[in-house]
């Protein structure tokens, strides 16, 4: 066996493990592989470099149902050990490609010294895939990469959605292609090769780009693409239209052949050894390159023997043109990525929130004012606008919930709510003079980005609010501003949500900067929020008492949450917190609706959480507190500190005291308790923290 070069595979199938890894917390029913492989070449140190060995055999294939872990150890069982020792020889450049959705398990490090930089590298290409199920059940036979049928002549793995699959599917049943999935993806790879063998028998040769560009042709939908086919060894295409595709580019520095190898700035097609990445999010690749390309739509990545080329598609023009493109540098840390002394990510992003807070506030609070880069140029047609609009999923839309009433009051203008499927749903109204605020962490939520390009289509200014540099909401946006959260992996959204309220809080700051009669209520709150972090790193001290309130409540089939005014998306978004992890039926409730049905369920048995921090509304939290209690309800009431006899003058509720800060901030504060309440259930009633039952952290399909 040759020695450096299976070490090179092992060193493929890890990176694509790893990244598989960063990419699980996007989906995690099943997932799959395809490396090139030559079954029957000799396992020899001898093979020369014309030996091409793995020319136009069928890759090996693995896909497994459930977690990554049992994809890994499917592919390193006995089974197939002896597949993983080949030895391709080549005088060219090592690449790796990953694709698609996906958390963070176990990971195992690769040792940067098992690559031989002075053996002659090889071209290596594999691609990979998690996924969480949209058409068909979690099943190998589902999972990608899918294939044209036998030989695998054609493997594909897919992020998104294709729309027109079923006609597609028809037409080649007709032409004697059997499918084998229930996905819809599956045309995809039958598709091409449907392409390949009508453009051979009719034209002879046809390259791998002229395969996909047809391909795409005649695909609807959104899609982030890497194909790969036995019949172009050494070749991988890489293509989107909709979801989004990042290029990682590492070129390898050290010696070769006693030259010295640098970093890139630029994508060149220079020769030089490169380690080549796709993926669906940069956390898969931020530890092997900070080079990296967001692909635009319709472009085209075609790998050839170690070279990059990138064509822009246009289903009218016969030929596709080639475009250059300048890599941009990631701004983001390894450590990000890692749970470090943390025993889960929902935990390590509850307690590091002082610190993201800080970055998102970060060189924005200025002279007693608020600088947003990407809002400044917006600002006088926000003003003039004739209301905002908020549009946003889950976790993000209780965001823009609880920064409602402050744009309102410190804007004046009227603010209303959508949540992004149902204005779909509806065809709400949305106008030229509407501005359109859309929030989402991942900035990738389908139903967000299509309410997006429709609110584009009817003219409104449109302005993002995310944390994902380089996404798809924030490239389609007309402005906005990045919340610079970091990373967040857990797929329950905990340091996003108070870092986009922090956003939206100095948005509705810099709008509200024209008007003299709020200057002193602004004032205020800039204060408020540089104390933020402060007062978050003294609420997290709460950690002890939330896990005992937990262990009082693990029983508990039911939990509400009752709060008004400011707080009442922190009483949806507690509840959302604990139903989507501790898997425990929880509802959060407008208290001023309490009479109006919820009143119905109050007993003993049911807890009952009341958010009653000082604000405008606290008395009437208080005679909230009152009638629940006449009622024999088993309270547990946040107040703020001191509070506690003012709120349960007789003692028999559980009392959480807060900080008591700026009250618009307040939401900021109040949900972190609820945050730890949440992880807390989870961790003693034995759910999975990180990846909780049926859930993806980005939902890219509808
Ligand atoms: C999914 C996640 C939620 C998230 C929502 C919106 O449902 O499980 O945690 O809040 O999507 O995601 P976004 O990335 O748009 O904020």
């Amino acid at each position: 066996l040759n020695y450096n070069v299976s070490r090179e595979r092992r060193y493929i199938l890890e990176v694509l493990f790893n990244g598989l890894r960063r990419l699980e917390y996007r989906g995690y029913d099943s997932s799959g592989i395809a490396l090139d492989a030559d079954r029957t070449a000799p396992s020899s140190s001898s093979a020369s470099p014309s030996d091409a060995p793995y020319a136009g055999a069928p890759p090996l294939v693995f896909r497994q149902e459930g977690k990554i872990e049992n994809l890994v150890r499917s592919v390193y069982s006995g089974q197939f050990s002896f597949d993983l020792c080949f030895c391709p020889v080549q005088p060219s450049a090592p690449e790796c490609f990953l694709a698609q959705s996906g958390i963070l398990a176990a990971s195992r490090e690769v040792d940067e010294k098992d690559v031989n930089l002075d053996a002659a590298f090889s071209v290596h290409a594999g691609i990979a895939h998690t996924r969480w199920a949209t058409h068909g059940v979690p099943a190998p036979r589902n999972s990608h990469p899918q294939s044209s049928g036998a030989g695998d002549e054609f493997l594909v793995v897919h992020n998104g959605i294709i729309t027109n699959y079923e006609v597609l599917k028809e037409t080649l049943t007709r032409h004697g292609f059997t499918f084998e999935s229930d996905t819809d993806t599956e045309v995809i790879p039958k598709l091409a090769k449907f392409v390949f063998d009508k453009s051979h028998d009719e034209e002879g040769d046809v390259t791998f780009s002229q395969v996909v560009m047809e391909v795409m042709r005649q695909l609807e939908g959104a899609y982030a693409l890497i194909f790969k086919s036995p019949h172009y060894p050494n070749e991988l295409i890489a293509c989107k239209r909709g979801s989004t595709l990042i290029l990682g580019v590492n070129e390898l520095s050290g010696q070769q052949n006693g030259k010295q190898f640098h970093d890139v700035k630029t994508l060149t097609t220079n020769g030089k050894p490169k380690e080549l990445f796709f993926s669906s999010d940069l956390c898969a690749i931020v530890e092997h390159t900070k080079n990296y390309l967001a692909l635009e739509d319709n472009e085209i990545v075609h790998i050839k023997d170690g070279s990059v080329s990138i064509l822009k598609f246009d289903p009218h023009e016969e030929k596709p043109a080639f475009v250059q493109r300048a890599l941009s540098v990631l701004e983001m840390e390894v450590e990000q990525i890692k749970k470090g002394s943390y025993d889960h990510f929902m935990q390590k992003e509850i307690h590091e929130q002082p610190h993201s807070l800080t970055t998102t506030m970060r060189g924005r609070l200025k002279d007693g004012g608020v600088l947003l880069g990407g809002l400044k140029e917006h600002l006088k047609t926000i003003r003039r606008c004739r209301r905002v609009v908020f549009i946003g999923c889950g976790t993000s839309y209780n965001a823009a919930l609880a920064a409602r009433p402050f744009v309102e009051e410190l804007t004046g203008i009227p603010v209303t709510m959508e949540v992004a499927s149902d204005l779909l749903e509806r065809q709400g109204p949305i106008y030229r003079e509407d501005t359109a605020v859309f929030v989402s962490q991942s900035g990738e939520t389908a139903d967000t980005l299509l309410a997006l390009d429709y609110a584009l289509e009817n003219g409104a200014l449109c302005v993002g609010i995310t944390n994902t540099v380089g996404s798809t909401l924030s490239r389609k946006t007309h402005c906005g501003v990045h919340i610079n959260a970091g990373c967040e992996i857990g797929v329950a959204s905990t340091k996003a949500y108070t870092s986009q309220i922090v956003a939206m809080a100095m948005m509705a700051l810099a709008i509200g900067s024209d008007q003299i009669s709020t200057q002193v209520r602004r004032d205020a709150i800039i204060s408020g929020l540089s104390s933020l972090p402060r007062n978050v790193i003294e609420v997290l001290k709460l950690d002890v008492e939330m896990k005992e309130l937990a262990s009082s409540l693990i029983n508990s089939e039911s939990l509400l949450v009752f709060g008004r005014g400011y707080n009442y998306a922190t009483a949806l978004e507690g509840a959302l917190k604990v139903k989507e992890v501790a898997l425990m039926h929880s509802e959060g409730m407008l208290a001023g609706e309490m009479k109006h049905g919820p009143l119905a369920l109050v007993d003993e048995n049911l807890p009952i959480i009341v958010i009653a921090t000082r604000d405008a509304c606290f008395s009437k939290q208080q005679s909230v507190i009152q009638q629940l209690l006449s009622r024999k309800g088993r309270l547990i009431v946040m107040c703020s500190k001191g509070d506690a006899s003012s709120v349960c003058p007789s003692g028999s509720c559980r009392v959480i005291e807060v900080p008591e800060v700026a009250d618009c901030l307040q939401p900021v504060i109040n949900i972190i308790p609820l945050q730890l309440l949440a992880y807390h259930l989870t961790v003693l009633r034995g759910f999975d923290v990180d990846q909780p039952r049926n859930l993806a952290k980005s939902v890219t399909t509808q």
